[in-house]
């Protein structure tokens, strides 16, 4: 039997260097230009000094495990107040993502995504997804994950605004999917107040 595990720390095993280099060729994630390895493995160590990937605090590079094979990663986060509003964030509960993440190639299409969602809400159940226009294997995954989708997020041709409307001269920028907020932590918050 094959076990999916997590590693959340800021420890770079080599194949993460070949793995995150590779990732950097990946259209989906926007990287601006593909790194080598070299210039890699750079800017893991600076990202594991630092602990901050693209100006946010990460709670680690964490490592995606296939058995003791690394066939991914992702750059899990705490979602900031200042997002809160553009992931339609309303309770006072603490959400997060998962970050940039990335599957190789030849162990996609099997599922990971979900284990990783399983395995990673133990400890950080909300979670937010957000996944870039068209990515259709995203939206995919994070569906089958048991995330539930928010909303559409839109933005100004200059890209200065956003909005939550397909407005004349918004183009489409990013879906929102949400894990369900655990109902049991709902009530628990709002105890009714008859039986207060
Ligand atoms: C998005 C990604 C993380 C999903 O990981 P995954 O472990 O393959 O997820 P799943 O196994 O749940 O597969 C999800 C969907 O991906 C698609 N898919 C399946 N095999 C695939 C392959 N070999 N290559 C690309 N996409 C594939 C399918 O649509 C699949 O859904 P299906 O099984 O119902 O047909 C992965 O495709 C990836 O790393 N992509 C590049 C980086 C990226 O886009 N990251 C997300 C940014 S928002």
């Amino acid at each position: 039997m094959t076990i999916i595990h997590l590693t959340m720390d800021f420890i770079i095993p080599k194949k993460l260097i070949e793995v995150y280099s590779k990732s950097t060729h990946e259209r989906a994630l926007g990287y601006d230009e593909p790194l080598n390895l070299e210039m890699a493995e750079k800017k893991l160590n600076q990202y594991a000094q630092t602990q901050m990937y693209a100006g946010f605090k990460r709670l680690a590079i964490c490592k995606i495990w296939k058995d003791d094979e690394l066939v991914g990663y992702c750059l899990p986060r705490k979602i900031a107040d200042s997002e809160r509003r553009g992931f339609l964030i309303e309770d006072g509960l603490d959400w997060y993502r998962l970050g940039t993440i990335f599957i190789l190639p030849e162990y996609r299409g099997q599922g990971i995504i979900e284990t990783v969602v399983k395995q990673f809400t133990i400890k950080y159940p909300n979670l937010v997804w957000k996944n870039c226009a068209l990515n259709i294997a995203s939206a995919t995954a994070a569906k089958k994950a048991g995330m539930v989708f928010s909303h559409n997020v839109y933005h100004s041709a200059d890209n200065k605004s956003w909005s939550f409307e397909n407005v004349d001269d918004c183009y489409f920028g990013y879906q929102v999917f949400k894990t369900p907020v655990k109902q049991g932590v709902d009530i628990l918050i709002n105890k009714p107040t008859h039986l207060l």
